[in-house]
This record gives structure tokens, C-alpha cells and sequence, in this order.
């Protein structure tokens, strides 16, 4: 049987349109939205009119790219949350009318589903050894922070998670202190490169079991800095380095701390991570130097399949389809989606 299919993500400010055939990603195209940097943060306003405007031309460069036509497409899969409201029911009603027109199956993924799956993309050039059942995925976002236990494709338990900001907004909110465009989470993780990890010591949260919180570093280097300017107005041009790198470190360190405790608790020692936030450097070499100490496998995708992307969305679908998860015409995306209400219905 020949398994081609068109997945499209729109959950947040990326249009992103991928074509997978018989689990193998041919093409992975991204419209990232410029428009959001001058505001500090993404208006959702705003990233639905550009997802309007992006996801023609997307989709069309990606089934370009794939060498695919649209009569050979045997699925279309979609974002159906978590995310913005307007940005889901671009890429969901795009999905709709073209599994109309094409007679085609249709398949919702969730985002954070698919952000885990990221670790089994494979292209015809890219072919790293899948992740081994059970595993546990440190999944970090700008609007997630969990550790999962994975058991299947289809079956999987949040053990921890963030009972305030995520990952990703700690370091864009710091960012944003300190002067970056948003997001700011690469612009920290640049900065950090030439800066020591020590410079500047903020506290870690003491938080229960593997669940994690991040507000209380926001506060903290929000105070630090003020507190700082009062004697040195250029405190932070003139430390800029060593304020990210220790930043970076801090957020680095409270992960890895949960998630060491997990593989502890649960016996897992395959570890797997994801979302815009394993992108970071110092994140992906803890999870190696961490792996080593503990006697880890580990698998840190491509920093391409961490941020959001269709890929990940393709090959979320592609298992999907294997298991026959299909998606009615009727079923309308969702701003809030958890894992839970996910597989509850979907497997
Ligand atoms: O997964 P993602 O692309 O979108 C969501 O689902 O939220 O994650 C975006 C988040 C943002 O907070 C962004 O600043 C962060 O990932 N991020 C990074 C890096 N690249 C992206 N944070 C730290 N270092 C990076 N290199
Ligand atoms: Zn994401």
C-alpha cells in the first residue's frame, strides 16, 4: 500500500506544510512570521491573517518539493490544538476543504503528540536510529514543559509538568529584559555562547515530584537586573553574555534535575526531547553530558524538527493512518487540547 500524505501545522506563527510517503518526510516547508518580533510576542490577530496568506503558497511548495501531485495524496493531516484559536481553524479548514475536493482521509494531530514524534522523522537523507519503547520525552515549548512517559505511538502519560510558565516563555521573558526581539529564546542561547554559565547565580524552585515552575527565575532576573541598573546603567549591555549564559544554565539545570529524578523513579533511561526549546545548545549538551553520567540512550532531533514544523506533524499522521485514526468532517480544533482528551478518542 502506498501511504502518501499532505500535513499541515498553523498552530501558533509558522505555516508549515509537509508531505510524507510510506513514513518517509519529502519535503518540510516553513513560513515563519516576521510580523510578531516589533510586538514582544505573537498577536493572534496578526498570525491568523498571515497563516491565510502563507498556507497556498506553502502547501504548493511542498508538494513541489516532494515531486507529488495532489491526486497522490491518500490523507490530509492537521493541527487541531493546541494552540491560537484563529491560527488552528486556518490550517483545520484548509485540511477540510481539500480532503472535500480530493475524496481524501483526513487525520487531526495534536501538537504536543507530534512534537514527541519529531524524534522518528526520517528523510531519504536523514536516517538516525528511532527511540526504543519506553521512553521518556523532556517536551519543552514556548507554551509546554512536560516529561512524558511513552509507551506506543499512540500511548503516553504526562508524569510532569509546569505549574506556571513554560520553558520557553522563562527564556523569551528574560529575553525580553534584556532587549531581544521575540521570540528571544535563541537570541539568549546566541548571546550565551561567549558568556560563563556562573557569572551570576539566580535560585531553583523547589517543586514536587517531576513537576516543574518557572516564574519565580522570571522574578528573579527581573529583580536582579533592577536592582543592578540602580548602580550601573549599562549593566546589562556591559554583562550581556554572562546574564544569558547564566540565564541558560539555570533554566538547563531545573530541567535536567526532574528529569534525571524520572529516569530514577520510573527505570527509563532512554531519553528523548522536543520542542522549540531542545533547539537550545546547552539544553541538548546536558542531555549528552547528563547521558553519559546516567547511562542514557538518548535521541535530540535536528534543531529544524524542534521548532514547530509540518514534519513532525506528517509523521505523527503517518502512525495515525497505520492505525487507522481518521478524522469526520465535523470535528472542530481546539485552543486547549491535552494528551489525556487526545488519546482518550483518537486511539
Ligand atoms: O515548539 P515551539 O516552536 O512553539 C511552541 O509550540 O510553543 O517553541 C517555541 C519556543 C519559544 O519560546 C522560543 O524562544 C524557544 O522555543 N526556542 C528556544 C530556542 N529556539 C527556540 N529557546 C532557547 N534556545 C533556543 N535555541
Ligand atoms: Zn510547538
Amino acid at each position: 500500500m502506498n501511504i502518501t500524505i499532505l500535513a499541515i501545522e498553523s498552530s501558533c506563527d509558522d505555516t508549515s506544510a509537509a508531505v510524507i510517503a510510506n513514513g518517509i518526510v519529502l519535503s518540510n516547508v516553513i513560513a515563519t512570521q516576521a510580523v510578531h518580533q516589533e510586538y514582544g510576542g505573537v498577536v493572534p490577530e496578526l498570525a491568523s491573517r498571515s497563516h491565510q496568506q502563507n498556507i497556498v503558497p506553502v502547501v504548493h511548495k511542498a508538494l513541489t518539493d516532494a515531486g507529488v501531485g495532489t491526486s497522490d495524496i491518500s490523507a490530509i493531516a492537521y493541527t487541531r490544538g493546541p494552540g491560537l484559536l484563529g491560527s488552528l481553524l486556518v490550517g483545520a479548514s484548509f485540511a477540510k476543504g481539500f480532503a472535500l475536493a480530493k475524496k481524501c482521509k483526513m487525520i487531526e494531530v495534536n501538537h504536543l503528540h507530534a512534537h514527541v514524534l519529531a524524534n522518528f522523522i526520517q528523510t531519504p537523507t536523514e536516517h538516525a536510529p528511532k527511540p526504543q519503547f519506553p521512553f521518556l520525552c523532556l517536551l519543552v515549548s514556548g507554551g509546554h514543559t512536560q516529561i512524558i512517559h511513552v509507551r506506543d505511538y499512540h500511548d503516553m502519560t504526562i508524569i510532569g509538568s509546569t505549574i506556571d510558565d513554560a520553558a520557553g516563555e522563562a527564556f523569551d521573558k528574560c529575553a525580553k529584559m534584556l532587549g531581544f526581539p521575540y521570540p528571544g529564546g535563541p537570541f539568549v542561547d546566541d548571546c550565551a555562547q561567549g558568556g560563563n554559565p556562573h557569572a551570576f547565580e539566580f535560585g531553583k524552585p523547589q517543586i514536587k515530584d517531576f513537576d516543574y515552575s518557572f516564574s519565580g527565575l522570571k522574578t528573579s532576573v527581573l529583580y536582579f537586573l533592577r536592582d543592578k541598573q540602580k548602580y550601573d546603567m549599562h549593566f546589562i549591555e556591559n554583562n550581556k553574555e554572562d546574564i544569558c549564559a547564566s540565564v541558560q544554565h539555570t533554566i538547563v539545570e531545573i530541567l535536567m534535575q526532574k528529569l534525571v529524578l524520572a529516569s530514577q523513579k520510573t527505570g527509563i533511561k532512554e531519553i528523548v526531547i522536543g520542542g522549540g526549546v531542545a533547539a537550545n545548545s546547552g539544553l541538548r549538551s546536558a542531555i549528552t553530558r547528563y547521558g553519559e553520567i546516567h547511562n542514557w540512550i538518548t535521541h535530540i532531533p535536528p534543531k529544524k524538527y524542534t521548532t514547530d514544523n509540518a514534519a513532525m506533524i506528517a509523521v505523527a499522521a503517518y502512525y495515525k493512518y497505520l492505525g487507522k485514526h481518521f478524522t469526520e468532517q465535523n470535528v472542530s480544533p481546539k485552543a486547549r487540547y491535552s494528551l489525556d482528551e487526545y488519546f482518550s478518542h483518537s486511539s
